[in-house]
């Protein structure tokens, strides 16, 4: 018996034009990384389930609820990588790259597994585009990062659909302190709030700051905020990276009430929002205890990471989706012994850098001609026998319908389409 079987629940599969949207963002980032003196890295898709505990956190949702944890066939416990933070800072010490010449700056795109619920923008398998940048601890590292984002957002003319929302959550010094303001606030509303918030008040309290159950509302209406608690250091160096943003232009928002879901931030916390979905695009901030944490020697460390997915989707929600590339020319034979004799040619044009196609199901000429229309192709090129003796071909502009004939070689095949005729 026949049986179908569909993709898992929260995957997709990307194909043909959303494809090209996808390829189109990541050629953006790749020239823009170059362009900010930053290096691709690859780490694994599976991690020692360890690693994920003791960095995004024990009592997060991520590592709570939502990894895909295994044992494998030798009993080791692993985890599919629900982000990638953690991956870069172990590749980091394991790889001994606080002996290279600091700073060290990461980029990069990969897939990511989160079993969380589903909605719109929001998958069980997902990509990001994340950075990580090692080795200063100054807020000028801060504007490099959130530049490298915004850049890309003006790049993809996405700049007016997201916001900017920074925010301070000091260091272990100043935020113990906010901690100990912030239960005391709480000591005797935190009866009345929901499970997940009686487990953070003993747990990780400011994350009861992010909670959106309407139970918390009213208890959390006049919240002390750690903008007011930081020490001296934290603020000057908020007020630094303020005064900074604005004068290299980007624009931002402050929103004390981001604190991020993930425990391994200090200081500078930030989120990119989407306007319209209201739906966080990216998100990130410094660790700058990370490294030692995970058993390396101490280097502060700023990075970020973009919902590929959730960029791909505002682009489309926007109309903002570039022209794909469409084939430049397809090759329309007469019959099979023409494919041969043309194939220097195609190849020739390819090497100058055009898209171009030919027939490779030896179908009739008005079935080339009809293929070549549905796939918006912006030339045809027509070869038949007597073309061949003559060693000329005809080129259509399939947008004017204009043809001339041209010589068989590369070069006047370029002169046409470089003039658009
Ligand atoms: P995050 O806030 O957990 O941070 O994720 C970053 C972005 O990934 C989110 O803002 C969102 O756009 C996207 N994202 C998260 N979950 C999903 C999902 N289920 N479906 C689709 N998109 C999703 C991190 O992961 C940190 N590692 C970022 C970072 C890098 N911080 C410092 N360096």
């Amino acid at each position: 018996m026949q049986m179908n079987i569909s993709r898992a629940k929260g995957t997709k599969d990307i194909f043909f034009d959303d494809m090209k949207i996808w390829e189109y963002v990541e050629e953006n980032i790749k020239d823009i990384c170059l362009k900010h003196n930053i290096n691709q890295i690859r780490t694994p898709i599976f991690e020692d389930t360890t690693l994920f505990s003791r960095s995004v956190g024990d009592e997060t949702d991520i590592v709570n609820k939502e990894m895909y944890t295994f044992l494998d066939k030798g009993n080791r416990s692993i985890t599919l990588r629900p982000e990638l933070t953690a991956g870069v800072v172990r590749a980091y010490i394991e790889n001994g790259f606080s002996s290279m010449p600091t700073p060290i700056k990461l980029w990069y795109i990969g897939t990511m597994y989160r079993y969380e619920k589903m909605q719109k923008g929001r998958y069980r398998e997902f990509s990001q585009f994340g950075i990580e940048v090692f080795g200063s601890d100054s807020y000028l590292a801060d504007i490099e990062v959130i530049s490298v984002a915004n850049e890309l957002f003006k790049k993809l003319k996405l700049s007016d659909a997201i916001a900017l929302k920074i925010n301070s959550i000091g260091c272990t010094v100043c935020r113990a302190k906010y901690i100990d303001t912030l239960k005391g606030y709480l000591a005797d509303k935190i009866e009345n709030m929901c499970d997940d918030c009686k487990t953070r008040y003993v747990k990780n309290p400011m994350r009861i700051i992010d909670c959106k159950q309407d139970k918390c509302k009213s208890a959390k209406q006049n919240l002390p905020m750690i903008t007011d608690y930081l020490c001296d250091d934290c603020s000057k160096d908020f007020e630094s990276l303020k005064s900074t943003l604005s004068e290299v232009g980007i624009e931002f928002e402050i929103d004390k009430t981001i604190v991020r879901g993930l425990d391994y931030y200090n200081k500078t916390v930030f989120e990119f929002i989407s306007k319209d979905l209201g739906l966080a695009v990216g998100g990130g901030g410094r660790y700058d205890t990370l490294v030692e944490v995970l058993g390396g020697t101490h280097t502060p460390a700023i990075g970020f990471g973009l919902g590929m997915d959730r960029i791909i989707l505002l682009l489309k929600e926007n109309n903002l989706v570039s022209n794909p590339k469409n084939v430049d020319v397809y090759f329309t034979v007469f019959n099979s012994n023409i494919f041969p004799k043309v194939y220097k040619l195609i190849n020739d044009l390819r090497d100058l850098g055009y898209i171009i196609d030919i027939d490779i199901c030896n179908r009739s000429f008005n079935a080339q001609m009809k293929y070549a229309n549905k796939i918006k192709a912006k030339y045809i090129c027509i070869i038949g026998e007597d073309e061949l003796e003559e060693k000329v071909c005809s080129l259509k502009n399939m947008n004017t319908s204009q043809q001339v004939k041209v010589k068989m070689l590369a070069e006047e095949i370029d002169n046409i389409l470089k003039g658009g005729n």
